[in-house]
């Protein structure tokens, strides 16, 4: 039986990783924890707790009185947000995983850090990018993702922590919204084209990134983390990934379902430049040979299930369906 504690479970990630992972193990084996009261109904059903997880004494007794064995450590300030208060964001993406690390390596939990395609610099090969490459982030949020990174594959080297990563794209999703990340724009676009049929997009037409639809973001926490850990070569972290969009290429997409549908651009430099630096398509084939990764969904059936479920033409009775119905689980 796993006792799970998650951090930073009211975020975008967390609003669908804490129900699939209740339905997993249990309601009450995960216990959901944010700074910030929960702004979603997807976090009632199981025990949550205000909890600002930079202290490390306050995460200690709630592992403790969980009998937590895993840690889900996902509050951080995404590429955007960091780039107002680069403090801040250290202080929140570094301090916060240390406290983490070191209550997992004083409770024996194992941990589950995301990093992301921010970890990767302007320097770095774009397409495609290999797990094992040159990495000089210039955002303060790709900083703290490779300090991330090295940290818990230090704490693995030397004090035995189970540390295991991923490095996501940029995630499209109905339900939480995104926390201020330079690809929030790939889901702006399906709100925007339903409610008002016109988006104006932040950055360029021409804008290529990577990108993976929620439910297979979910499949790859658990699934690296449910691995074999003696077929792991890799820990922290692991690229992964489903699909290379442009601005232009998801508006047509959308079109096809939404024919009206108009986009114009108004490109904001600062997140023009971060998503400029980062890369166009990330090689996943160390996930797929070490654990078995295994992408979902492409494009087409993204855009579909996204219309569904925020009331689109695709499917308009779309009532939302369980977690585990939502991404089916190979665990
Ligand atoms: N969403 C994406 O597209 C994406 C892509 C790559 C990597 N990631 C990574 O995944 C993780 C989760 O991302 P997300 O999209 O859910 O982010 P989010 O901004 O939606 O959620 C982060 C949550 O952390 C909480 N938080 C902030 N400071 C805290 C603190 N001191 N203590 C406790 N909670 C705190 C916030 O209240 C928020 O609910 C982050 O590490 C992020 O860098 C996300």
């Amino acid at each position: 039986m796993k006792r799970i504690l998650v951090t930073g479970a009211g975020g975008q990630i967390g609003s669908w990783l804490v129900p699939a992972l209740r339905e997993l193990y249990g309601q009450d084996a995960v216990l959901a924890t944010d700074i910030r009261p929960p702004r979603t109904e997807l976090l009632e059903g199981g025990p949550f707790q205000l909890l600002d997880c930079t202290n490390q004494k306050a995460l200690g007794f709630a592992a403790v009185r969980h009998h937590a064995d895993t840690i889900y450590h996902l509050a951080a300030l995404l590429s955007a947000v960091a780039e107002k208060d680069p403090r801040l964001a250290w202080h929140v993406n570094v301090s916060s995983l240390e406290a983490v690390l070191e209550v997992a390596r004083d409770q024996h939990c194992a941990v589950f850090t995301p990093s992301s395609i921010g970890a990767f610099g302007p320097d770095t090969p774009k397409d495609p990018t290999p797990q094992d490459t040159l990495m000089r982030p210039t955002t303060i949020y790709g900083i703290t993702k490779v300090t991330g990174e090295l940290l818990c594959d230090y704490y693995h080297r030397r004090y035995g922590v189970d540390t295991r990563g991923v490095r996501y794209p940029g995630l499209i999703s109905y339900g939480a919204p995104p926390g201020g990340g330079t690809t929030d724009w790939a889901v702006e676009i399906f709100y925007r084209a339903v409610e008002d049929g016109h988006y104006t997009c932040f950055l360029r037409e021409d804008s290529r990134l990577d990108m993976m639809y929620m439910p297979d973001a979910v499949r790859a926490a658990i699934g690296v983390m449910e691995a074999d850990a003696e077929r792991l070569i890799h820990r922290n972290a692991f690229n992964i990934t489903a699909m290379q969009l442009t601005p232009a290429e998801l508006a047509d997409e959308i079109r096809k379902h939404l024919p009206e549908f108009r986009i114009d651009y108004d490109v904001d430099p600062v997140r023009q430049e971060i998503a400029d630096s980062w890369p166009d398509r990330i090689d996943d084939s160390a996930a797929r040979e070490e654990w078995g990764w295994q992408v979902e969904f492409d494009i087409t059936a993204m855009t579909v299930d996204m219309l569904k479920h925020i009331g689109g033409p695709a499917a308009p009775h779309g009532a939302p369906t369980s977690a585990l119905e939502r991404m089916p689980l190979d665990a």
